[in-house]
């Protein structure tokens, strides 16, 4: 789809990720939500799950090794309440800007078998941008042949969509300036990586460490691997800072910003 841009809002930014009870960063949205107004086209915006999604997931064992599917079923409702939450949260602050959201829960449309995407139901999503709607979708649980539930993380989940949907351009928001030699949180001396090449990867990924928060889907390691599918399509795929306000405007006009490119 011409002019497609898929923008992922890191559950680090929206949420309070280390709340409990989970709680939405509603400033935070209502200022993202604004700067999503620069997008002149059709828009997917997928969002994390941060406090929402992951602390419940963790707390079934999908982050266990083992874990029977028996467990892993008996925190379905739980995670699927917090996620449609925090998705209402951001349905509500794209509504007030005027930006037409409409929310796709994965777990309805999607199904899984290994953590692999096998089977969905795309219809109305399609039919949704074609209409000039915002398309939400996010990290959710959902069925998988194999294990009977798994989580899909909103990177997976926004590298797929870009390649089914064939958007030309993925930003991916999260709390730090983009991919480090090593984890910013733990290592002051980390430094940026401005560019990746996509079939050069191996040595960047060898040293990107999993989340400092409780982060079931592996934090940069697995964001950074997820996003290589799409790069090596030729879709433009960009990690940046979205807690620092005007970058993801800026992205969206086409002008230079701190980020990491994967090429
Ligand atoms: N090499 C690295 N470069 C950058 N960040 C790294 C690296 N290694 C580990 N990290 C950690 O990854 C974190 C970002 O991933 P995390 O999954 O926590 O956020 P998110 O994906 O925005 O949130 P959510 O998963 O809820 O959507 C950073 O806060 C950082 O501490
Ligand atoms: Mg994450």
């Amino acid at each position: 789809m011409d002019d497609l841009v898929v923008v992922k809002l890191g559950g680090s930014v929206i949420t309070h990720k280390n709340r409990s009870p989970p709680a939405t960063d509603q400033r935070s949205l209502l200022r993202i939500a604004q700067e999503l107004r620069s997008h002149r086209g059709p828009l997917v915006v997928i969002h994390g799950g941060g406090a929402y999604g992951h602390q419940a997931a963790a707390q079934y064992g999908y982050q266990t090794p083992g874990s029977s599917p028996n467990q892993k079923m008996k925190g379905v409702p739980e995670i699927r309440r917090n996620m449609s939450k925090l998705a209402f949260d951001v349905q509500s602050a794209l509504f007030e800007a005027d930006l037409k959201p409409v929310v796709f829960p994965p777990f309805t449309w999607i199904s899984l078998d290994g953590g692999e995407i096998v089977s969905y139901y795309h219809e109305p999503l399609e039919r949704s941008l074609r209409a000039n709607l915002t398309v939400i979708t996010h990290g959710d649980v959902c069925f998988d042949r194999k294990s009977g539930a798994t989580i899909l993380s909103g990177d997976t989940l926004a590298a797929w969509m870009a390649l089914r949907f064939g958007a030309e351009r993925v930003l991916v928001g999260t709390n730090v300036d983009g991919v480090f030699h090593d984890d910013p949180h733990k290592n002051p001396y980390a430094e940026l990586v401005p560019v990746i090449d996509s079939h050069d990867a191996s040595a960047i990924l060898g040293k990107v460490g999993p989340s400092r928060d409780t982060d079931v889907t592996g934090g940069m390691a697995k964001k950074l691997a997820d996003l290589l599918n799409a790069a090596r399509e030729g879709i433009e795929v960009v990690i940046f800072n979205l807690t620092v306000p005007g970058r993801l405007r800026n992205l969206l006009k086409g002008r230079s910003e701190l980020c990491t490119r994967i090429l």
